[in-house]
């Protein structure tokens, strides 16, 4: 066991009384203050250098923050320091809103897995434009996830997407265009064909642009995907978001397992690396994927990118193993 799991994680799962989300909110201030010394402490502790490019961006090293855990950038300069390689901010939306009623983010520690139906809470695109601008460039490229605001209907959606683009486009190394999260009504309806053209119709040209899926799209409804991907010049795809299965849970988790929402951690690492691998053969490598799901140890980091991944975000695993795992899973490319 690590120091982190030995005497990090026991304190921050007791935080407001083992409420996953204060948990949260606690280790983004905590991120969010701590001071250049000790970010350069840090730093020399977990980075890795193992440079690659990928759709003509340079990375440090090829694993990155998953979107969510800093939905507004809060704490963006502490995550380099963890030995991320790259952060994907958001999900943001065109407006600020609320998220669903609390709770909504659920720990089921025997599977190392976490529920949420957070609903992306967010403080809208503008407030984070207005934090990028002041903040600078973070050191490592910076991805901002785009997804729709909930008040916002279905058929508006593309300009719904677009306002958020036009505010945030500038201080992205790359958009990731948000289709996927089981959490805001209709939103997966926009990875249909017709949905999606218009959606990259619009958003591609100046950065980057990748889609983020679902895992629990068919294989058929994935190549569907990719070819509107592939025709409408999306840079890759994120593969994948959370689950609505609730396959692989350990008897002690159970109870919870019929908490509404996404699932991610280990239930989700072989699905995700399917996914991964089906896009990966489906588009003769032509796509690059950025696999995310399930990666709980540096081993499950080695098999999504033997999978076709040229790069790999954590989330879960991250709440469970600490920034040790970012460094094991960055040192599998060096
Ligand atoms: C609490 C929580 C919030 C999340 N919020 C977002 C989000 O806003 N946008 C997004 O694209 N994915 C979001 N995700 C999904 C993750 O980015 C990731 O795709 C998923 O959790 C699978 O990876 P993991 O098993 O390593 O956690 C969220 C996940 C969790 C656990």
């Amino acid at each position: 066991m690590t120091f982190f799991e030995t005497a990090v994680r026991p304190v921050l799962f007791r935080v407001g009384g083992g409420d996953a989300e204060q948990a949260h909110e606690f280790t983004l201030k905590r991120l969010a203050g701590l001071s250049p010394a000790v970010r350069a402490v840090l730093r020399r502790r977990y980075a890795v250098s193992a440079p690659t490019e990928v759709f003509g961006v340079r990375f440090p090293n090829a694993v990155g923050l998953a979107a969510g855990m800093d939905k507004n950038g809060v704490a963006l300069p502490s995550w380099p320091a963890l030995g991320f390689g790259f952060v994907e901010v958001g999900t943001v939306t065109a407006k600020p809103q609320p998220g669903n009623d609390r709770p909504r983010l659920f720990r089921l520690r025997d599977s190392e897995a976490v529920i949420n139906r957070m609903g992306f809470n967010n403080e809208g695109a503008a407030a984070l434009a207005a934090r990028l601008s002041a903040l600078g460039p973070i050191g490592v490229p910076l991805g901002i996830s785009l997804g729709k605001s909930k008040v916002t209907p279905l058929e508006e959606a593309v300009q719904d997407y677009l306002d958020s683009y036009e505010l945030l486009h500038a201080y992205a190394d790359y958009i990731a265009v948000n289709v996927s999260s089981p959490n805001t009504p209709g939103l997966r309806t926009l990875q249909d064909k017709s949905a999606l053209a218009s959606l990259l119709g619009a958003l591609v040209g100046k950065v980057p642009v990748l889609v983020k899926i679902a895992p629990d799209l068919t294989e058929p409804a994935v190549a569907e995907l990719l070819e509107v991907c592939l025709a409408y010049g999306a840079a890759g795809v994120i593969a994948t978001n959370t689950t609505l299965s609730r396959d692989g849970l350990a008897a002690a988790d159970q109870p919870r397992a019929g908490e509404a929402g996404g699932l991610s951690g280990r239930p989700l690492t072989e699905r995700a690396r399917k996914i991964v691998h089906f896009v990966h053969q489906e588009t003769g490598g032509k796509l690059p994927i950025i696999g995310v799901g399930g990666i709980a140890g540096p081993d499950d980091a080695a098999r999504m990118f033997d999978a076709g991944a040229a790069l790999v975000q954590l989330y879960t695993g991250f709440i469970y193993r600490g920034p040790g795992l970012v460094r094991a899973a960055a040192l599998t490319r060096t």
